[in-house]
């Protein structure tokens, strides 16, 4: 059996991305992760985790699950469930309920009907109000890029794919939260000139 890829940067980000999991996951339930690429994340956090809580790793490419589950097997993967196949745009998503969702650098690298479809699912498949959905990434702020790195990044997105690109916190990211029936509670920086963006579900 081939190894599975890795992605360097998951080694860079990942105890940052682990302090803000342990700070505002509840201690039990289901972590839905969005878009969890090679998995490294899933692999490292998992079994890092205080309380009873389980992984459910996904993606939308089918390249990604053997990736998902070989770096799971490699390492202490009892927390970690087989990866499922999950397209955010799909209208139905092959899971029916999770307690907290995290999604880590999709948004930016996904045509925009991406970021509909997360919100979209989660807030069909978050299972009581309050519940978190966690997104990581680069953001603009009020239209403006907060470093020369996150511009250059942007143009290289945008020549890549011009549906792809860094998006707007307060003109794209928030309003389309708000649509989808969710709240801002939290904004955290994160190495890198990243944020970690925390929602949650709106009441009933
Ligand atoms: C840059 S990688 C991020 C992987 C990982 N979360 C990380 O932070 O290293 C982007 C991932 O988004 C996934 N993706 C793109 N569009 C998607 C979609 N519509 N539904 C689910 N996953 C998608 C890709 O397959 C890829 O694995």
């Amino acid at each position: 059996m081939s190894q599975p890829r890795h992605a360097p940067a998951t080694a860079r980000n990942r105890d940052a991305i682990l302090a803000v999991l342990v700070d505002v996951l509840p201690p039990s339930g289901l972590l839905l992760e969005i878009a969890s690429g090679t998995g490294e994340h899933a692999a490292y956090m998992a079994a890092r985790l205080p309380g009873t809580i389980e992984w459910q790793p996904t993606d939308g490419a089918v390249d990604s699950l053997a990736d998902i589950d070989g770096h799971a097997r490699a390492g202490d993967g009892a927390r970690i469930r087989p990866a499922l196949l999950l397209d955010v745009t799909a209208a139905t998503w092959p899971l029916a309920s999770a307690s907290s969702v995290l999604c880590c650098n999709m948004i930016h690298i996904a045509p925009w009907a991406a970021a509909e479809g997360l919100f979209a699912g989660a807030a069909r498949t978050l299972d009581r109000a309050d519940a978190p959905l966690l997104l990581y990434g680069p953001f603009r702020r009020n239209g403006v890029h907060t470093a020369t790195s996150n511009a250059e990044f942007d143009r290289s997105l945008q020549a890549r794919d011009a549906r792809w690109g860094v998006r707007c916190l307060e003109s794209e990211v928030l309003p389309l939260a708000s649509r989808s029936g969710f709240r801002l509670d939290a904004i955290r920086p994160m190495p890198a000139n990243n944020l970690m963006v925390m929602f949650r579900r709106s009441r009933d």
